[in-house]
């Protein structure tokens, strides 16, 4: 029987286990996590944590750590919930969306439909555009087949949003989601990779989350400052829905380590800086590189920390031939839309990079 493709990147331990070797040897560009983290400020508090924060509960409110989120943002902790991950809020938003027609834009991430799936309720494929320009994209542009709304009613209507894009790292502008708004029924924009982006937070919906509460915003603090381990999000929504979701959900997703560690991580003012010139001026260099060193492969354009690859042939021998030398790159084909032509890339450090360019021009000429 065919091997199902992975659903999600970061497969690290199972690819070492495959090699046998240590998860340390493995080259991950599957993941998209900012590659010189964590921050040492989150070294210094999980080891603090240890002593103070094991034994004890954690604070069910959250208190402190929605204090810093809010403050970051400029508003009410009332209007914060942190979560396990942004893949615990996605959960709940669901069970808010699970009645209405949800709308998933595709290719897209495909968390968003095992929520769905969590409450009996499946997505509908939104179709993108598969060609984009670079810089900031109008949202109603990309659409492949706008007429494929015209039949709904859009106040029946969940749309799930992921800002910028992933698979395609697309960077919608505000003034292209604001509209939105004003028409659907729940607008949930997922933008786990927003504060990566130079520029990115002026296209971020957060500040119109006190005007509408049809507006779900979730954020990840997994990729920014490369700790999925610990899993730490929050969503940005009316109280009295988020107030809803903390009901229903277990007394202390978040746990001890993961709270003391997000105090720490946003109290960092310098990281985001870092983070922005790291991408700046890696991802231009990555796709330059591999339009000369790979000509057979079409680099997308893209705002976030991952490119989107395609060439006419098969890139699957591509990719099992890297992974045989301990280099993981993210198979599409679990993208609806995308297949075995499609291949992402994370943007690594430079001598990653280089490495991977290396590997992929090697194995394209070998083919
Ligand atoms: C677009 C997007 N949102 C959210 C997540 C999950 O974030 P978290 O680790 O905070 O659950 C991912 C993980 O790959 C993602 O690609």
């Amino acid at each position: 029987m065919a091997e199902a493709p992975p659903r999600h990147g970061g497969n690290v331990e199972q690819l070492a286990r495959q090699l046998n070797c240590h998860p340390r040897r493995i080259l991950d560009f599957s993941a998209s996590l900012v590659p010189f983290g964590p921050p040492r400020s989150l070294r210094r508090a999980l080891r603090r944590a240890l002593n103070d924060h094991v034994i004890p509960y954690p604070d069910s409110s959250y208190q402190a750590l929605r204090e810093a989120i809010a403050q970051a943002h400029g508003l009410d902790p009332h209007w914060i919930l942190p979560g396990n991950g942004a893949a615990e809020l996605f959960t709940w938003a669901a069970r808010d969306a699970h009645s209405l027609t949800n709308l998933l834009p595709t290719p897209g991430f495909a968390d968003y439909q095992r929520a769905l799936a969590t409450w009996g309720a499946a997505g509908r494929s939104l179709p993108l555009r598969l060609h984009w320009g670079t810089g900031p994209q109008s949202w109603v542009e990309a659409l492949a087949a706008p007429r494929t709304l015209q039949h709904l009613d859009p106040r029946h209507t969940a749309l799930w949003i992921t800002n910028p894009h992933n698979p395609t790292g697309q960077l919608w502008r505000r003034d292209g989601l604001e509209p939105l708004l004003h028409s659907h029924g729940l607008l949930v924009v997922d933008e786990a990779f927003l504060p990566l982006v130079p520029g990115g937070e002026k296209h971020s919906l957060i500040p119109l989350a006190p005007k509408f509460d049809n507006l779900v915003v979730i954020r990840s603090l997994t990729k920014l400052f490369a700790m999925a381990g610990l899993r730490l999000g929050y969503a940005v929504a009316a109280p009295a829905r988020l107030e809803r979701w903390r009901r229903w959900r277990d007394p202390w997703p978040v746990n001890g380590l993961a709270v003391r560690g997000g105090l720490a991580v946003l109290a960092d003012s310098l990281w985001q800086q870092r983070v922005w010139r790291w991408l700046a001026r890696e991802g231009p260099w990555l796709a330059q590189r591999l339009g000369r060193q790979c000509p057979s492969l079409q680099v997308h354009p893209g705002a976030a920390n991952y490119r989107l690859l395609s060439c006419n042939h098969s890139l699957t021998p591509l990719q099992q031939s890297l992974a045989r030398q301990g280099i993981l790159v993210r198979d599409c084909r679990s993208f609806l839309g995308l297949d075995d032509h499609w291949l992402r890339i994370a943007v690594g450090k430079r001598r990653h990079n280089q490495r991977l360019v290396t590997a992929m021009a090697a194995n394209l000429n070998h083919l």
